[in-house]
């Protein structure tokens, strides 16, 4: 008998932000409680894990991941043992539980960094970037939000931070910080926890000379060496624990075989699939992006991911409503039409893309509803930090889920949501798909249900602007990117349509998987 595949290779891994989920005390921000409360949802469209965004205790001045306290929960959210509870009942549900962990920075508000700032000779100025007082800033490196990465402390030093100021960079060299987070591990690890999200995981290290940003040379804080020495000690810690615990890690990097190197044998488990994500619908560029990432991920042994959507991208209907449908931070609210009917088709066909592609897919709260980015959120109403730098809001995915009714708040909560819901998201709560054969949630949910898991992966060739796979010999995936109707090749069932076929042929922008007659 074959060992079963480790649930971390093809899972289908639900991304909650708790802040947005659902809310059971009426303060207008989503909590465990909520959570708990729709685990029978999630349970229901069948997926194998969810990974909960930050729930930590937090000033939120980045939503979260700036933590003050790493081995407890925000009062906002709930509490520790609230969370055991979240985990245990996730598992009897036979869902997992992934925990986001932050370790380039802490919040300004955690103990370690309160200490430091109070005393400019407290030793503990040495777990941050700390930088004697002078009349200019030690870098000129530009932050991940865009502008500065140093304030000034009321001594005259200055500390770094490649996000906002309320979160100071830790420094990676030292050993108690190294210390600190394999013990946060075995803290989550301990209370059942199945996995770990590392956030911003090619971050961390720093350069100690501080050097400027120079192309073609190594980056100062981007994809250090050194990284890999700490992942193989968190996958030591992971390994240690019974039940395949795993590493998923953040990692933005364009170059495929850096990439590759996090997910050698030794190092993390998963990493997220940026490239698909920010992939342009077209059949060329798609196929080479698929093919890259099977490359890459070949090459170390690593279980391939597929990404469309998470809480810091624009929804991934609006962004194949657009002429540019590719992502990035910069295209996101700068005004360019959606044709929302177009990027809901095109979503649904491209579900059933990444969910029958080999390897895990991901799913972000509320893609399974057909969400859209919220674009119409007023200015004064933004909460994002990296609006005031940078312009770009990430609210506008990061909107409370509509669970009911028809009109805001749409049962999320019985106060006033964070962030306002667009009023036409009534033909978009649970409720309203429920039982709706041609709804987005009964594509999600049958199409998780069906998925084929471990079968091999072939390309077929239909021609230009179309995708077509096999995943063994008794099931493809048939996917047109092109404008006009094509025919599809022989079959025995149509298994799933993202949208109604059109006799034998398969209409533009719609996906089909299909039964083969060969086996
Ligand atoms: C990546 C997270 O996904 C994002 O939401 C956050 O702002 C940054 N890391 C900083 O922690």
């Amino acid at each position: 008998m074959t060992e079963p595949e480790p649930w971390w290779r093809d899972a289908v891994i639900y991304q909650v932000y708790p802040r947005s989920f659902a809310d059971s005390d009426g303060d207008g921000v989503g909590d465990l409680g909520g959570v708990r409360a729709h685990l029978r949802h999630l349970a229901d469209l069948g997926v194998d894990a969810i990974w909960m965004s930050p729930w930590y205790p937090s000033p939120m001045a980045d939503a979260g991941y700036d933590v003050a306290d790493f081995r407890d929960v925000d009062p906002v959210f709930g509490t520790l043992a609230e969370a055991e509870t979240l985990v245990a009942e996730a598992h009897e549900l036979g869902i997992r539980t992934i925990v986001d962990i932050v370790p380039n920075h802490v919040s300004s508000a955690h103990a370690w960094f309160r200490e430091a700032l109070a005393d400019p000779d407290s030793p503990m100025r040495e777990l941050f970037w700390f930088r004697p007082p002078s009349p200019d800033m030690p870098t000129d490196w530009v932050g991940e939000f865009g502008g500065t990465t140093w304030t000034r402390t009321p001594d005259g030093s200055w500390y770094l931070h490649l996000f906002t100021p309320e979160q100071p960079d830790l420094n990676w060299d030292h050993p108690v910080v190294k210390a600190e987070f394999e013990d946060i591990l075995r803290f989550w690890f301990d209370r059942g926890v199945d996995g770990i999200r590392i956030d911003s995981a090619a971050l961390l290290f720093k350069d100690r000379s501080l050097p400027p940003v120079v192309d073609g040379q190594p980056h100062p804080f981007h994809d250090r060496d050194e990284l890999h020495d700490v992942y193989r000690a968190w996958r030591r810690v992971a390994d240690s624990y019974p039940g395949e615990r795993a590493l998923i890690g953040e990692v933005w990097l364009p170059d495929a075989s850096r990439f590759a190197k996090y997910l050698r044998p030794d190092e993390l488990h998963a990493a997220f699939n940026f490239d698909f994500l920010g992939c342009a619908w077209d059949a060329e560029l798609m196929r080479a992006c698929i093919d890259r990432t099977l490359d890459a991920h070949r090459a170390v042994g690593a279980p391939t991911t597929w990404v469309l959507s998470n809480h810091d991208v624009t929804r991934h209907v609006t962004r194949y409503g657009r002429a540019d449908t590719t992502f990035s931070f910069e295209n996101n609210l700068d005004g360019t039409p959606v044709d929302l009917e177009l990027g809901t088709r095109r979503a649904r066909a491209a579900a059933l893309l990444s969910l029958s592609l080999p390897g895990a897919a991901y799913v972000y709260q509320g893609e399974e509803l057909g969400l859209w980015e919220n674009e119409a959120i007023p200015p004064e109403q933004m909460q994002d930090p990296m609006y005031a730098r940078r312009g770009h809001s990430r609210d506008g995915c990061r909107v409370p889920l509509p669970w009911s009714g028809d009109s805001p708040p749409f049962g999320f909560s019985t106060g006033s949501p964070w962030l306002p819901q667009p009023p036409e998201w009534k033909d978009l709560t649970v409720e309203a798909q429920a039982g709706d054969p041609s709804s987005m949630l009964a594509l999600y949910t049958s199409a998780i249900a069906l998925r084929p898991r471990s079968s091999p992966f072939s390309w077929t060739d239909l021609g230009a602007g179309v995708l077509a796979y096999c995943r063994g010999s008794s099931f493809a995936c048939v996917l047109n990117l092109s404008s006009a109707p094509v025919p599809l090749p022989s079959f025995r069932e149509v298994l799933i349509a993202s949208n109604p076929l059109d006799g034998d042929l398969l209409p533009p922008d719609t996906a089909v998987w299909l039964r083969l007659s060969s086996s």
